[in-house]
């Protein structure tokens, strides 16, 4: 009869100076292993044994090797919190105190003011489009009707690159998205168009708390047949009420740009002053900042796309973000989105 009792203790014994990983898996093969382990042979042998003394065997061997599992177990356990233990003693590490927190990255404000603008075109039916940030002077100005020698240059103080391109062909840093309106038409083939163009514009501005000499525009374009001053409005008012809620004023006031007639300017009631500051830095003491640019597309542009002005109609847009990003948060200038202060840049 074999003596389940003698054999236990053996190999609780031998697992009792077993004190690493290598001379655990040793015994762990030598008593449990699946082929040879003897506490595994032993289950096996119970079909060897007489009728009559199998069922009282096969309980014992089982017991056995249940028992052995157990004590692997605990012994492992036992180990490893007495090597934790040592190390916190001897060390000079306190493994009871908490890690220290990975700074997580987030999004810039204007990315993140830039996305939820594009999400508010999107959900009118706006596709996203893109165009290059050093771009040629025939697109930026020429063709938004802004010849040389027109005085409408000097509302955007470019940036200018000194390589002229196949000897002739001037490029500079856009210094607005409307570029895109041709860019965009010219690969159209009929309307309609309803696109909008994120992008990074350049002016040499002498900056103050809402001019930056790099800022975000979002152009906007729509032209089908009989598209009129009050889709844009509707579509502006929308936006507005989408960023900044129900309650958020806006005021339409007449403006000039040479590629729309007419054109206008939206702007927001300001939050710094509510209107009520006549030496307020942020709206020069007006009581409204003005995002956008806007207008109908002149006729003479939607031409040039070889498309008949007197059946299709349009009006374009163009979003100043960082504007949208100072109103939304209540920022004071423009100039801290592109100081790199994390304290500043954390907050949001
Ligand atoms: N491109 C103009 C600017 O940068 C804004 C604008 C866009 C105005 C489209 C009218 C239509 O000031």
């Amino acid at each position: 009869m074999t003596d389940f009792a003698a054999l236990q203790e053996e190999a609780l014994a031998e697992l009792s100076q077993a004190a690493e990983d290598a001379a655990l898996e040793a015994w762990r093969i030598r008593w449990l292993g699946r082929q040879d382990g003897r506490a595994s042979s032993l289950l096996r042998g119970v079909k060897d044994q007489p009728a009559d003394a199998r069922a009282s065997y096969g309980a014992a061997a089982n017991a056995l090797k249940r028992a052995l599992d157990d004590a692997l177990a605990a012994r492992q356990d036992a180990i490893a919190k007495a090597a934790l233990d040592a190390l916190a003693t001897t060390a000079a590490l306190d493994v009871t105190l908490p890690g220290r927190p990975q700074p997580l990255g987030r999004l810039h404000p204007v990315t993140q003011t830039m996305r939820d603008c594009v999400r508010a075109f999107a959900e009118m039916g706006f596709r996203v489009a893109e165009g290059p940030e050093v771009e040629y002077a025939a697109y930026n100005f020429d063709a938004m009707r802004i010849p040389e020698d027109h005085p409408a240059r000097d509302m955007w103080d470019t940036i200018w690159v000194d390589t002229l391109i196949d000897g002739e062909r001037e490029m500079l840093l856009r210094t607005h998205t409307s570029p895109n309106q041709a860019r965009v038409m010219e690969r159209t083939a009929e309307p309609p168009v309803r696109v909008i163009v994120p992008g990074k514009c350049y002016r040499q501005e002498a900056t103050d708390a809402t001019h930056e000499w790099m800022l975000t525009q979002i152009e906007g374009l729509a032209v089908d047949e009989g598209v009129r001053m009050s889709d844009l409005k509707g579509t502006l008012y929308e936006f507005a009420r989408k960023l900044f809620g129900q309650d958020r004023k806006i005021i339409f006031h007449h403006s000039y740009f040479p590629f729309v007639e007419p054109g206008v300017e939206m702007a927001i009631d300001c939050f710094i002053c509510r209107g009520a500051g006549a030496d307020c830095r942020t709206c020069h003491g007006t009581g409204w900042i003005e995002i956008l640019g806007a207008g109908m597309v002149h006729p003479e542009i939607i031409e040039n796309a070889g498309w008949d002005s007197s059946r299709y109609t349009g009006f374009a847009f163009g979003v100043g973000v960082e504007r949208v990003a100072l109103l939304r948060w209540g920022i004071d200038d423009i100039r801290h989105f592109y100081q790199n202060d994390l304290r500043f840049l954390g907050q949001f």
